[in-house]
């Protein structure tokens, strides 16, 4: 195959509590919902004739799970918020790692404005690229990232 295959496989994933987006802490991310946030994605990827998926986990095993499977699956793209296991999980990375799927991380907050607990990620530096502090648009601009890309099989 080509060198230039257009990315047509989008997986999102979502990490703990984001579930609860829309009543938390909405002075730290907004008022969408993860419902509305999903909503949004999926009808930009359905315009721009991609396959999509989104899932959300409390659970770290099974967003490790849904990585792993994201291979066989033949997601060619990862937009991902690890939450607040950005900040603790070896084995999300590893995951991450295993599979080689280029992933863009995302957080509705700015965490570098934020505690010093949440300035470490274990997962920037695998990263295509991180978007923190745009609220649920650095979802999208990801997404519209994600689309402008190729992948090489
Ligand atoms: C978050 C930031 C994390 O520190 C926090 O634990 C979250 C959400 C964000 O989107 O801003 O749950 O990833």
């Amino acid at each position: 195959m080509s060198l230039s295959n257009p990315v047509k496989n989008i997986l999102v994933l979502h990490g703990p509590n984001l579930n609860l987006l829309g009543l938390r802490e909405p002075e730290h991310y907004g008022s969408a919902t993860l419902q509305d946030i999903d909503q949004r994605l999926a009808t930009r990827s359905k315009q721009a004739g991609v396959k999509f998926a989104a899932f959300q986990s409390n659970i770290e095993g099974e967003l490790v799970n849904r990585i792993q499977h994201a291979r066989r699956d033949g997601v060619d793209f990862i937009i991902i918020n690890p939450a607040a296991f950005t900040h603790t999980s070896i084995a999300m990375r590893d995951a991450l790692a295993a599979v080689k799927i280029p992933f863009i991380e995302v957080h509705l907050s700015n965490v570098f404005a934020r505690e010093e607990f949440r300035h470490r990620s274990y997962f920037t530096d695998l990263a295509v690229g991180m978007i923190s502090g745009l609220g649920s648009k650095g979802y999208e601009l990801a997404l519209e990232y994600a689309l402008q890309q190729t992948t090489g099989d």
